[in-house]
Formats: C-alpha cells, structure tokens, sequence
C-alpha cells in the first residue's frame, strides 16, 4: 500500500483522532456484543499509539441509528470491552463533538483512550457534512484511519476529515489493503470466487470485475435462487431479486465469454418454514417444491463445489451457503469452511457473517486472511478505490 501510515508520522505527545469500525454485531435478544473481532483487529494501531506517547481519541458508528440517539447503539458496552482486551481504562464520552468533549480532550495525558460516542447520532456524519467534519477534526491533531469496514462509506469521520488533518492509515486498514490487493493484482491460479448470501444485488460491479481474473465462480445461498429463476428453473418459495433476473443472465454470459467456470447448486436443502426444527429435505435443483424454500446447498453441490476448490490456489468467499444462523441449514457453509481452512491455498474471507461463521467455527487462524469488512471488501474487490483509502495521503 503506497499510503502515508502511522509509522511514517510523529505521534509524541500529540491527540491522534482515530477512525475505527466497532460496528459490531450485537446479540439479538440481549444486546450484548456478539463478536468482537472488529475491536481486537484495532489494538496493534491503539497499542503503537499509546506506546509511542499519544493521546488515542477513538471514533467509531454502531448500526444505523439515522442521526438521532438511539439507546441500544451507545458505545458504553464497546469501550468496556475495549478497556478488558486493551488492559486499561478507556474513558467514554458523552458525544462525538462539541465544548463537553473538546473539555474531557484537553485533559487527556499521553497514553490516555478515549471513545467518543456514536458518530451516527447526528446525521451529519453519513451526510459527509463539512462543518460536522470540522467538529471532529478540532479533536484532534493527527487522522489515523483504521476503519476498513467503513472505507467504502464517503462520510464525515471517514474520508472528509482527512482534508482537516494531517492523515495516515493505521496497521488494519494497511493489512486490509495488502491482503485484498494481493488477490486482486497477481492471485495465485486457478482462483475462485465461492459466493453467497441473500443478494446478486450488492455483488454486481465486484463480479463484473473478477471476471477477468477468477477461473471460477461458485454460487451459494439465497442469490443462488435469482441465478437459477434466469435460467428458468423454478424455486418455490425462495427469495428472488425479480430486478436483478436481467444482470443474473448477463453475468452469467459473461462468465461465458471469458471462459470463467460459474457454478450454480444442483441441489438444495429445502424448508417449508425458516425455523430451527422446520422440516427439510434434499431435493435436485430441478424439482425444487413449489411450497418449499431453499435454506442451504445440498451434498451433491458440497462435494462439486469441494472438487474445484482443492485444484485452487487462491479462494475468495463472500457469503454464507444457506442461512447459517438456524443450525439446521448450516451444513454447507460449516463443511465449505472446513474445507478451506485445510487447503494449501491463500484463503480470503470477506467480512461480515461469512467472517463470523468462521469465527464461531474457530478456523479463522486457519484461513490466510478474514477481513475486517463485509461491504467494504466488496466493494474493493470492485475495483474502485475506497473513499476512506482514496482521502488518504500517498506516501512521498
Ligand atoms: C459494515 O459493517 O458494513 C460497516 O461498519 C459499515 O456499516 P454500514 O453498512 O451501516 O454503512
Ligand atoms: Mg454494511
């Protein structure tokens, strides 16, 4: 990565505002933090800095509260857990800008953590408004961004401030950059793109753009359905992006033409509801139940899918094969990860629920890299550069 980070910069003694994602997924039912990876993947930049004598000013959104202040999203429990894996108090302030915490800023000592509160309480901050920028910006004497799940957003916190301050990128944006970067200019052939999860929608510009690069593409989960709806199979009661049936077909001519193997399910489990204890059954692709829904890819498709990936030497997975949360229906994406987490091959796993059924597997040392960003790897793997990256100074 050719960008100006927090090596390159002095920090003694100065307040060094950071943009994290601590978005992370909290427990249904209790509220609780349900994964903390987002928080530990930010502790070599928040050690460095406090090691090296600055005061450490976190900012980070949680969710998507739509500028107003919503309860649920404070980052009390987040800055708590921050304080047991970093072994120190972090303090929490009552907003993200104004007298109140420009007060409890001055009195910070080098070595110091504060987290300011949820920047998504004012709307300003998804607007990428410029004063709300500014607001921030007086926080702080030095940009760090560490936010490489929130690259992809053009808001306030992530790249408008970098115009206010000095900027460099923190050591997770760094080895977000490097790992997804290396996929994407010289991968290891042949190198497959093993897809999944509810929508064709948010993968369009990313599969248009591997094309030229991937051997093959294999297609799991709920956008399975809309892959199959266009080439006129019938999937019951399965969700299908009707608005997407067009682009499904010409992804899948396009494949074609540029000789990418795209691999669709030949069979599924099929629900009649979506509910742990639901009935399921196997079924081949083409006699999908008008009354059932597809919940998972089926063992024929397992074992295709597993046949190509062992001649792989480069893998990237996007996307649960079915719908993980009801263990029921997480078969495929339970066997798929087992199998990457045992091949020689540099594995990459977009963030998001894919990163977390690893985790909760406990394979994640297993795989060469899970990234920290669900639509942010995406949108990476598009080819664009990332907003938050792009606002980010090149190194000299
Ligand atoms: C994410 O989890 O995708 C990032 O934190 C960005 O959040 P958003 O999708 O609500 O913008
Ligand atoms: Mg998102």
């Amino acid at each position: 990565m050719n960008k100006v980070t927090v090596k390159d910069i002095e920090v003694k003694g100065k307040r060094v505002l950071v943009r994290v994602d601590f978005n992370v997924p909290l427990d249904e039912k209790t509220g609780d933090i349900a994964d903390d990876n987002r928080i530990r993947a930010a502790l070599p930049t928040i050690k460095y800095l406090k090691d090296h004598g600055a005061k450490v000013i976190l900012m980070s959104h949680l969710g998507r509260p739509k500028g107003k202040v919503v309860k649920n999203l404070r980052l009390n429990a987040i800055a708590e857990r921050l304080s047991q894996v970093l072994r120190q108090p972090v303090a929490m302030a009552p907003d993200c800008v104004g007298a109140g915490v420009e007060r409890m800023v001055a009195a910070m000592k080098a070595g110091d953590v504060l987290m300011l509160e949820n920047l998504r309480f004012h709307k300003e901050e998804e607007a990428g408004d410029l004063p709300f920028a500014q607001a921030l910006a007086r926080l702080g004497e030095v940009f760090v961004n560490d936010a490489f799940g929130a690259a992809h957003r053009a808001h306030a916190s992530v790249s408008v401030i970098a115009g206010f301050l000095p900027a460099a990128a923190g050591f997770l944006m760094e080895k977000e950059v490097a790992n997804l970067g290396k996929i994407m200019e010289n991968p290891v052939r042949p190198f497959a793109a093993l897809l999944g999860g509810a929508k064709i929608s948010d993968k369009v510009s990313m599969l248009e753009n591997i094309m030229d690069k991937v051997d093959y593409v294999m297609v799991g989960g709920g956008m399975a359905a809309t892959f199959l709806k266009a080439e006129s199979y019938e999937v019951g009661q399965s969700l299908v992006e009707t608005d997407m049936l067009d682009t499904a077909s010409r992804l899948i001519e396009l494949a074609r033409k540029k000789k990418v193997n795209l691999m669709l399910p030949m069979d599924f489990v099929v629900a009649d509801e979506v509910n742990s204890g639901a009935r399921t059954e196997n079924v081949p692709t083409a006699e999908i139940p008008g009354e059932k829904r597809i919940v998972d890819i089926g063992p024929q498709t397992i074992d295709a899918f597993s046949l190509e990936l062992r001649k792989c030497k480069t893998i990237f997975w996007n996307g649960p094969m079915g719908i993980f949360e009801i263990p029921e229906f997480a078969g495929g994406t339970k066997e798929l990860a087992k199998l990457l987490a045992g091949l020689e091959a540099m594995t990459v796993i977009g963030g998001g629920s894919t990163a977390e059924a690893v985790g909760e597997m406990g394979l994640a040392d297993k795989m060469t890299f899970v990234s920290t960003g669900g639509g942010a790897s995406l949108e990476f793997l598009s080819g664009d550069e990332l907003p938050g990256v792009a606002a980010l100074p090149d190194k000299e």
